[in-house]
């Protein structure tokens, strides 16, 4: 039985790891994570991340072929493929901070493989990495080997949350890339295998080392700037009584642009669009490309506009200031069908008009008070000017109220912003909103989910990005 074991028990790693264990039967799966709490919640009923079907896959396998533990050195040493799915945030300090990658966590559990493993190992790179990490990777195993061959992978992963399950099961493609040398071939091979159990053998592509490392940078650089143009796009047709939902429409006919990925938003979020833009900023910079980062840092800068400008248009048409007005915030999460609060616009907005003293009121289906208390009170990072933190003062945290229903938050509002675009909001009374709120009611749509035709005759004033007021 071919033995796999990963290291990282979080978003990926987790349904990861389950995929592989349901589709392979003859494969034994052990999930470990220095974190013993995330650990124990894998082995709960409640599992330590929401995302649709995950819950079904983990019953289906789990005490048969897929295992999660806290014993990582036993795992790490009878493994014959070992997954690395670490995270990978961006350095907030030191050399490189507020772009670079910060590698601390995949440095350690590199060492810890060196020291650990008794026989030869395949070692599969899963989190995202800044091209050529699997250089430095391969310095730390050799240099530890004791004769051990190691052969290093880079296996990106492209999932996308909400919706990890249906990626892992119909993935667009799978990325392998390996050393050139024979000994690299027959491990890209060995891995090949593993996905050949539900993946078409079309879909599985094979390249260098470097290739895949640096295509899952470029692709997540191309998504967030397929938002970023659109955003942008947003911007003007406020200005001009255009409408981006149909300026987009049209755009996407376009075969060679698709229609896909194109939803103007209040700006994207999540933990890696961002890390991993800087990253490859970074990278460029490194590399004597100073025009090639500043245009890739330039997706990142209309994203933070986006987001400012979602709260001056706010606080501009509720007469200038929203001090001790009630806003209810409905949605946190930086998407729909998670509970994951990474980077999600709602903090910089959230804080954007706590600074402007509003007090705020905040549903999000998925996301607990705690979270979001952690997430408002926490330093703001500022990429740009990395030294400058922003502190949250206690007072503004105290303007925040968390409630489990959008008619409780939104009662005796002056405005609602819709900062997620969660399916039910787009079933919500908003009559019986609108008459529970103060007049004149403001509806402010980040994620264009309400037709905000029916809303202004319901008689809420109604902003929806990149539409006519
Ligand atoms: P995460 O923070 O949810 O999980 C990482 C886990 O690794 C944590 O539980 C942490 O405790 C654990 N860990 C850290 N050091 C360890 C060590 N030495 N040994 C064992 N466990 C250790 O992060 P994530 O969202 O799963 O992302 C992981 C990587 O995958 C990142 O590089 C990210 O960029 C990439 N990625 C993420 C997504 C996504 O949707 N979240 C998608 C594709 C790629
Ligand atoms: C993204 C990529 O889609 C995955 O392929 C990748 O594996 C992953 O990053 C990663 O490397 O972590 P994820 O961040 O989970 O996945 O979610 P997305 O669906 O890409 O959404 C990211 C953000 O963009 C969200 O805030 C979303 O609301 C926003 N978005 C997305 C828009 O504003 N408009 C769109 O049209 C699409």
């Amino acid at each position: 039985m071919v033995k796999i074991c990963c290291l990282g028990a979080g978003y990926v790693g987790g349904p990861t790891m389950a995929v592989i264990a349901l589709k392979c039967p003859a494969i034994e799966v052990v999930v470990v994570d220095i974190s013993v709490a995330r650990i124990a919640a894998w082995n709960s009923d409640v599992l330590p991340i929401y995302e649709p079907g995950l819950d079904d896959v983990v019953k289906k396998c789990r005490g048969i072929n897929l295992f999660f533990s806290s014993n990582t050195e036993k795992h790490i040493s009878e493994a014959d493929i070992i997954f690395v799915s670490v995270n990978t945030p961006t350095k907030t300090r030191g050399l490189g901070a507020g772009k670079a990658a910060d590698l601390t966590y995949w440095e350690s559990a590199a060492r810890m493989i060196a020291d650990v493993s008794k026989s030869d190992k395949i070692v599969v790179e899963k989190s995202t990495v800044p091209v050529k990490t699997a250089e430095a990777i391969e310095k730390i195993l050799m240099h530890n080997s004791k004769g051990i061959n190691f052969q290093i992978l880079s296996n990106p992963e492209f999932l996308a949350e909400g919706t990890a399950i249906q990626d892992l099961f119909n993935p667009d493609r799978v990325l392998i890339g390996g050393r050139e040398t024979p000994e690299g071939q027959k491990a890209i091979r060995t891995l090949k295998e593993v996905y050949a159990n539900w993946v078409p053998e079309d879909r599985i592509l094979t390249t260098n080392l470097w290739s895949a490392e640096l295509s899952k940078l470029a692709a997540n650089a191309f998504l967030a700037q397929r938002i970023s143009s659109v955003n942008a796009i947003s911007a003007l047709c406020e200005a001009t009584g255009a409408d981006v939902a149909e300026v987009a429409y049209a755009v996407g006919k376009d075969t060679r642009i698709g229609p896909k990925f194109l939803n103007a938003s209040v700006g994207f979020g999540g933990s890696c669009f961002q890390k991993d833009i800087l990253n490859l900023v970074y990278i460029c910079e490194c590399n004597g490309l100073p025009e090639v980062a500043h245009y890739w840092k330039q997706v990142i800068k209309i994203n933070d506009y986006q987001k400012t400008r979602f709260v001056n248009r706010v606080v501009s048409s509720m007469f200038n200031t929203v001090s001790g007005k009630k806003i209810a915030i409905l949605g946190f999460a930086f998407k729909k069908d998670t509970g994951d609060t990474r980077e999600t616009a709602a903090i910089d907005v959230c804080k954007g008009l706590l600074g402007d003293k509003a007090s705020i009121s905040i549903y999000d289906p998925q996301v607990t008070e705690d979270q979001i208390q952690r997430d408002l009170t926490m330093n703001k990072f500022d990429w740009d000017h990395p030294i400058h933190l922003q502190p949250m003062s206690p007072t503004a945290v105290k303007q925040v109220t968390v409630t489990w229903d959008a008619y409780e938050a939104t009662r005796g509002a002056h405005g609602v912003c819709i900062l997620t675009e969660w399916d039910e909001f787009k079933q919500l009374d908003y009559k019986k909103i609108y008459d529970n709120m103060q007049k004149p009611a403001f509806l402010f749509d980040g994620r264009n989910v309400v037709d905000p035709e029916k809303l202004r005759e319901i008689g809420f004033i109604v902003y929806s990005i990149g539409k006519p007021l």
